[in-house]
C-alpha cells in the first residue's frame, strides 16, 4: 500500500526531500545492485567505483536528482564527467536487463546506501522516463542540460573539456610517453598498447618495470605530485606484472594511486639481479636507445658485448603483453621472471620453471616471445594457466 501511495506523489517529492524507503524495497534493491553484471561490476559493492575509470556512487554529487540517475541507468552515459571534483572519461552502457520496478528499487537502494540520503524512486517514475527520454546514450553535457545541477547547492560544472590524455581511453595505436613514473628510475617510458594494456619500461634500469590494464593509462599532463620540481604522471593502475627487482609490493601501488600523496615513490634499485643473465658476463646493462616499429618502441640495450632488443606488443588474445626478444651474438641465457598471483607466463621457446626461471639455448635466445597474461580472478581457476606453460 505504502508504495502505491508514494508513486502517486513521487514526481513532486523526488529530488527535493529525503524520504525513507521500506525495508523490503531496500533489500530487493541491494540484491539487484549486487547481482551478476549489475551496477556492482563497475561501481563496486562499497559504491566507491574504481579510481580513474568508474566514478563513485557513495557520496556522489550527481545523485541529487533521481530523474537524472534514472536517465543514466536507462540510456547510459559516455564522455568526460566530473564527480565530486574528480575527472572520469569513460562510458556506462544503458542497463537494459531490468524492468521499471527493478530499476526503481536499485536507484532507491543507491540513494540510501553508504550514507547517501536521497529520494525513494517508483516504478511509475521509471516507466514515464523510459517512454519520454530520447533514444540515445547521453553525454554528460546533454544530460546536465536536461537535468541541471541544483543551483542552490552551487555545484561546480559536472563536465569538463577533455585534453589529450582524456582521449586516450580507448587505445588503437601505441602511445609512448617519456615521463616520470612512480616506482621507476627517473628515465622511464610509459607506453599504452592497443587493447588497453600499459607498461612502464625503465631505461635507467633497462627493464620492464611493470605492466597493468586496470585503472587506465597515466595522465601525463596532469601533475599528480612532484619530485625536485619534476612532475610525476598521475597513475591509477594496479600492475599484474612487476619486475623481480622491484621494491614495490602490490600495496604500494594502491598507495601510489592515492591522490593526496606529497612524496613520490621512485624505485632506483640497482639491477644487481638483472632479469637476463648471461654466464660469465657481469655488470650493469647499458641502455642504447629505442626505435619505433609501426609505432611500437623497440628497446635496445647491452649486457657486456651482447645486444638485447625488446619489442612489446599486446598479446594475441588481448589478455596481456608479448615481449619479443632477440639476443646477439648467439649465447645461451637465463631469464628470471617474477612469479606471483597476478599473472601467468608462457614462452615461445624453452620451459619456465615454477620459480620463474627460463633457460634458453644460444639458438633459442636469438629470438623468442615471452607472453605475460593477467590472471583474472573472475575466471575459474581450472581454466587458468598455472605457473609455467609451454
Ligand atoms: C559497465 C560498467 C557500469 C555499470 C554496469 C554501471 N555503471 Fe554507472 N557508470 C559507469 C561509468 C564508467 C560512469 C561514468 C561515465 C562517463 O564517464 O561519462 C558511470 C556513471 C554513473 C552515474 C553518474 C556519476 C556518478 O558516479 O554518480 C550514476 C548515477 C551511475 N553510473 C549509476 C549506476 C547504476 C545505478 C547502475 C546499475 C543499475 C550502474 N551505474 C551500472 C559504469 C557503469
Amino acid at each position: 500500500m505504502k508504495k502505491i501511495f508514494i508513486s502517486l506523489f513521487s514526481v513532486s517529492i523526488v529530488g527535493i526531500a529525503y524520504s525513507a524507503p521500506d525495508v523490503a524495497t531496500l533489500a530487493k534493491g541491494k540484491d539487484l545492485y549486487n547481482g551478476a553484471g549489475s551496477c556492482v561490476a563497475c561501481h563496486m559493492a562499497d559504491g566507491k567505483g574504481q579510481p580513474g575509470s568508474v566514478p563513485p556512487l557513495a557520496g556522489s554529487d550527481w545523485l541529487e536528482n533521481s530523474d537524472r540517475t534514472i536517465a543514466i541507468v536507462l540510456r547510459g552515459m559516455a564522455g568526460p564527467v566530473k564527480v565530486n571534483g574528480d575527472r572520469y572519461y569513460s562510458a556506462m552502457p544503458p542497463q537494459l536487463l531490468f524492468d521499471d520496478e527493478k530499476i526503481a528499487d536499485m536507484v532507491t537502494y543507491v540513494n540510501h546506501a553508504w550514507g547517501n540520503k536521497g529520494a525513494v524512486v517508483t516504478a511509475a517514475q521509471v516507466a514515464k522516463a523510459r517512454k519520454a527520454l530520447p533514444q540515445a546514450v547521453y553525454t554528460p553535457e546533454n544530460l546536465l542540460k536536461a537535468f541541471p545541477f541544483d543551483k542552490k547547492r552551487q555545484r561546480k560544472n559536472g563536465t569538463y573539456t577533455p585534453d589529450f590524455d582524456d582521449t586516450l581511453m580507448v587505445i588503437t595505436e601505441p602511445v609512448v610517453y617519456r615521463t616520470f613514473m612512480p616506482g621507476a628510475s627517473p628515465a622511464a617510458f610509459a607506453v599504452a598498447l592497443p587493447g588497453n594494456h600499459y607498461y612502464c619500461w625503465d631505461a635507467g634500469e633497462c627493464r620492464l618495470r611493470y605492466a597493468w590494464t586496470k585503472g587506465g593509462f597515466i595522465r601525463g599532463n596532469q601533475v599528480h605530485w612532484s619530485s625536485n620540481g619534476k612532475p610525476v604522471a598521475k597513475f591509477n593502475g594496479l600492475p599484474y606484472y612487476r619486475a623481480q627487482t622491484s621494491k614495490l609490493n602490490p600495496e604500494d601501488y594502491k598507495h601510489l594511486a592515492e591522490t593526496a600523496r606529497s612524496t613520490p615513490f621512485y624505485d632506483t634499485t640497482e639491477a644487481v639481479d638483472f632479469p637476463i643473465q648471461i654466464e660469465g658476463v657481469n655488470g650493469f646493462p647499458k641502455y642504447k636507445g629505442y626505435r619505433l616499429i609501426q609505432g611500437y618502441p623497440e628497446f635496445i640495450y647491452k649486457i657486456g658485448d651482447y645486444e638485447v632488443r625488446e619489442l612489446i606488443r599486446t598479446s594475441k588474445d588481448n589478455l596481456g603483453i608479448t615481449r619479443k626478444f632477440s639476443v646477439s651474438p648467439k649465447i645461451p641465457i637465463t631469464f628470471k621472471l617474477t612469479p606471483d598471483g597476478s599473472s601467468s607466463y608462457s614462452s615461445s621457446a624453452g620451459n619456465i620453471s615454477s620459480d620463474g626461471t627460463l633457460k634458453l639455448t644460444a639458438k633459442q635466445a636469438m629470438e623468442f616471445d615471452l607472453t605475460i597474461i593477467e590472471k583474472n580472478p573472475a575466471v575459474p581457476a581450472a581454466t587458468q594457466t598455472q605457473g609455467s606453460k609451454k
